[in-house]
C-alpha cells in the first residue's frame, strides 16, 4: 500500500555524479572533508565511469584540477588538458551510454581562483564584477572582465565538445555565457551538444570542502559579485529567466537544500528540465554527522535526496549518488 501512495520517485536515472579528475595523480587520493569521495588520476576514469554506469547512473558531470595555473587559466582550454583527455576516454569506451557533462569555468586553471579573469586595467564596454574584501566592502582588490572571460569561457566549452562532453555546465555566473557558448558551440558545428548552465548560483558557504579539494577558493576576495546573494529569490528567477532566454537546455540551482525553495519556484515558472545541485557542503555535513554516529548517514542522504526530487528537480547532481544508488534499485 505505501508503495500505491507514493507521490514521490527517486531512480539511479535521476541523479549525476560528479567526478574529478587531477592531472598530477597517479593513484587515487581521498578528500579529507568528503569520506567516500576521491581525486581520480586519469588512469581510473574509465574504470571509475564503469562502476557508476553498471549501478544504473546515466551521467558524470567532469571536474579537472590541472597541474599549471596561470592568468587566463589556459590549462581549461587546451585540448590535450586533463577534462578534455577524461572525456574523450569515456567517449571512446562508452559511447552514447554514458552522457558526459563537464564544468564549464576558469576558476581551477586560474592563479587566482577566480571564475573570470581580472582585468588587466584595459576592460571593454561589457560589464563588470568588482572583487572586494568580503570583511571590508572599502577595499577593492581588482575587477573581473565580463566579456573578457566569456571569451575564454567559449574556447573552454567548445575544447570540451570536440572531445566529446555532451552537455557543457558553465559555472562561472558570468552574463552572457549562455548565450556565448551557444553561439560559439554553433559555428563550430556541435549544434548537438547542450548547455546546462549552473543558472542560478548562489553566494554559498556550502562550497568550501569542493573549494579546498580542488585549489580554487579566491586567493583574494569572493565571488559575491557575480555568484546570486541567498537573500534574493527575484534575482534568482531573473537568473533563471534570463538562461531560458539565452537557448539554455537544462536551468540549475545551487546549492540544493537551503534553496528548496528556489527549486519549487523554478518548477512551478518554467518547463525546462530543471536541475540541483546538492553540492560539497551538503555532503559533508551529513558524513561528519554520520561518523560521529549522530545520524544514520543513509537515512540523511535518501531523505535529502527525495526533499530535492519532491521540490520539483528533474535530476540531481550530488557526491551520494553511487552510495545511494544500490538502495534505490531495490526500493
Ligand atoms: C567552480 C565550481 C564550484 C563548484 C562547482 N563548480 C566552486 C565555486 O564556485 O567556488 C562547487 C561545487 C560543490 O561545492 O560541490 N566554479
Amino acid at each position: 500500500m505505501r508503495s500505491l501512495i507514493k507521490e514521490t520517485s527517486l531512480a539511479p536515472t535521476d541523479l549525476i555524479c560528479p567526478i574529478v579528475v587531477q592531472e598530477s595523480l597517479t593513484e587515487r587520493a581521498a578528500i579529507e572533508s568528503m569520506p567516500g569521495i576521491q581525486l581520480l588520476p586519469l588512469s581510473d576514469v574509465t574504470k571509475e565511469v564503469e562502476s557508476i554506469s553498471d549501478m544504473g547512473i546515466p551521467s558524470v558531470m567532469l571536474f579537472g584540477i590541472p597541474t599549471v595555473k596561470d592568468n587566463i587559466g589556459r590549462s581549461a582550454f587546451d585540448k590535450n588538458g586533463i577534462v578534455q583527455q577524461a572525456a574523450s576516454q569515456i567517449k571512446q569506451t562508452f559511447g552514447d551510454r554514458m552522457v558526459i557533462m563537464a564544468d564549464v569555468c576558469l576558476c581551477q586553471y586560474t592563479s587566482t581562483g577566480h571564475c573570470g579573469v581580472i582585468s588587466q586595467g584595459n576592460v571593454g564596454a561589457g560589464s563588470l564584477h568588482h572583487v572586494h574584501d568580503s570583511d571590508n566592502d572599502n577595499r577593492r582588490f581588482g575587477t573581473i572582465d565580463n566579456d573578457a572571460s566569456l571569451k575564454l569561457l567559449t574556447k573552454i566549452a567548445v575544447s570540451q565538445a570536440e572531445s566529446g562532453v555532451d552537455v557543457v555546465s558553465p559555472s562561472a555566473m558570468m552574463d552572457g555565457q549562455a548565450v556565448s557558448i551557444r553561439s560559439a558551440l554553433d559555428e563550430s558545428g556541435f549544434t548537438d551538444t547542450m548547455i546546462m548552465p549552473h543558472s542560478a548560483k548562489h553566494h554559498s558557504g556550502f562550497y568550501s570542502p569542493f573549494r579546498g579539494a580542488t585549489e580554487c577558493t579566491p586567493q583574494f576576495g569572493d565571488k559575491a559579485t557575480y555568484q546570486v546573494p541567498y537573500t534574493n529569490t527575484r534575482e534568482a528567477m531573473l537568473e533563471l529567466e534570463s538562461d531560458v532566454s539565452e537557448g539554455v537546455d537544462i536551468i540549475m540551482i545551487k546549492p540544493a537544500l537551503a534553496y528548496l525553495d528556489l527549486v519549487a519556484e523554478a518548477r512551478r515558472r518554467f518547463d525546462l528540465p530543471v536541475a540541483a545541485y546538492n553540492v560539497s557542503g551538503e555532503y559533508a555535513l551529513v558524513k561528519a554527522a554520520a561518523t560521529a554516529g549522530y545520524v544514520d548517514g543513509r537515512q540523511i542522504a535518501l531523505e535529502i535526496l527525495y526533499s530535492i526530487r519532491r521540490a520539483g528537480a528533474d535530476m540531481i547532481v550530488t557526491y551520494f549518488a553511487k552510495e545511494v544508488a544500490g538502495s534505490l534499485t531495490e526500493t
